[in-house]
């Protein structure tokens, strides 16, 4: 039979007593899928319905994938048997709940032990897992953030919903993120905490799916902005670009893995952040971006900023979708956004280091360095869109990086991993 190599990921699967909550979201249908794939790595899964999961998915697919009884209520009716979530606390090695709905985390984050899912969460001794899944609206509502906010403060890791199409037929941000996805950050982050746990025992291979042994950012403070930002016209029409996040995912994860907390300011864009040690932080325009790095630069050690911020934004934003008018020029006028790389450069403290990239078309250094004295950075990150394989969208990318004290240093194109790795090592 023919056997694939486990990668360190999947090892930590490998016997892990998992129980799975599920509740009462559409998304619940994509948890037979999950069930199954974290079987097929090796796991025990036990599952744990809310009675509105039930109106979703039947309890007879999960026993089945599972082979073993779906609990669901307090006591059995016929038998009167009671069935401990407390047992359940302490025999789980982790506990996921996906999908979990506005309600179920609400519950959670309040202690409203009305079912046998929050009984077993409230008893659980193991890490907990929460991937939401809702409408955008209920997501970005501030009772629901805050929810949010608590679960993380109790130790919880929340696996960001993804954006996209929503059974309500809306688009935005509230899809349950995709099982595969969930399997791989769930494994990843086993693997972090396997890894600090024995970071200085030499059996441990160096294997790239398991967790960095590098940890000189360890106890460092660390802010990344990426992706593009979109500024709204209209209801539907926003103006942005073609950044995917790819390069300043790739510099968080790898700050991340040497030890660092980081916090990810991210715009709109379709990636997710697998290591545990990342605080994502969602925002659309420049603006939101603004203002959420503006109050997190004072508490970090250093701030790398990747994001292709859009330099202007509609001076008006038309309430209702803008109309066509045959035979006629539509104008927009444009007003400047705040150059966060520049206010950044102003608040820097001497023990704060302030990084930056330049994406240039022509006369590369020279605006560049332009840049890096004008926003009072450390470092800029050059990477020009005459080269090939270079700049927006690709898994590749050349760089160089120019230092404030006018030394530089040219690397060959390479994977946005190594790339990230190799700024990483220069400027940090
Ligand atoms: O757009 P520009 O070429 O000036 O970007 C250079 C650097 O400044 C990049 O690191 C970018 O993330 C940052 N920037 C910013 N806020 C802006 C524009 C750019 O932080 N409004």
């Amino acid at each position: 039979m023919h056997r694939s190599r486990l990668t360190g990921k999947e090892v930590m699967l490998k016997g892990k007593k998992i129980v799975l909550g599920i509740t009462g979201s559409i998304a619940a249908y994509k948890a037979a899928y999950l069930c199954r794939a974290l079987i097929k790595k090796g796991a025990e899964v036990q599952v744990v319905m809310t009675p509105a999961a039930k109106e979703f998915i039947t309890p007879v697919t999960l026993s089945a994938l599972t082979q073993k009884p779906v609990v669901s209520e307090f006591f059995t009716a016929n038998d009167g048997t009671w069935h401990s979530h407390v047992d359940l606390g302490l025999w789980a090695d982790l506990m996921l709940i996906a999908p979990a709905t506005a309600a179920t985390i609400g519950k959670m984050a309040n202690g409203i032990a009305d079912n046998m899912l929050i009984t077993t969460y409230l008893s659980m001794k193991a890490p907990v897992f929460v991937a939401p899944a809702m409408d955008l609206d209920m997501l970005a509502h501030p009772s629901t953030q805050h929810n949010l906010e608590k679960l993380r403060a109790y130790g919880n890791h929340i696996i960001e919903p993804a954006t996209g199409h929503l059974a309500s037929n809306l688009e935005g941000k509230g899809r349950m993120e995709e099982p595969d996805t969930i399997v791989t950050i769930v494994g990843a982050t086993l693997a972090v905490a396997h890894n600090d746990n024995v970071a200085h025992n030499d059996h441990v291979a160096h294997d790239d799916n398991v967790a960095h042994n590098d940890k000189t950012l360890a106890k460092k403070k660390i802010l990344l902005t990426a992706g593009p930002t979109y500024e709204k016209i209209d209801p539907v029409r926003f103006i942005g670009n073609f950044s995917s996040g790819k390069m300043g995912f790739a510099l968080a994860e790898t700050c991340a893995e040497r030890g660092a907390e980081v916090v990810l300011i991210a715009g709109p864009v379709h990636l997710q952040a697998i290591h545990p040690n990342i605080r994502r932080i969602d925002v659309t325009s420049a603006e939101e971006m603004y203002h959420e790095a503006v109050k997190y630069f004072p508490k970090m050690d250093a701030a790398i900023l990747c994001a292709a911020v859009a330099d202007y934004q509609p001076a008006h934003y038309a309430a209702g979708k803008l109309k066509r008018q045959p035979g006629k020029s539509l104008t927009v006028e444009l007003k400047p956004n705040p150059d966060i790389a520049a206010a950044l450069g102003q608040m820097k403290t001497n023990k704060q280091t302030l990084i930056g990239f330049a994406l240039e078309t022509d006369k590369e250094w020279t605006n560049a360095r332009e840049k890096l004295t004008r926003k009072n950075l450390d470092f800029i990150v050059l990477n020009s869109l005459n080269d090939e394989g270079a700049g927006f969208q690709g898994d590749t990318n050349k760089v160089s990086i120019i230092a404030a004290n006018g030394t530089s240093e040219t690397f060959p194109l390479k994977s946005k991993k190594e790339v990230a790795e190799d700024i990483v090592t220069r400027v940090l």
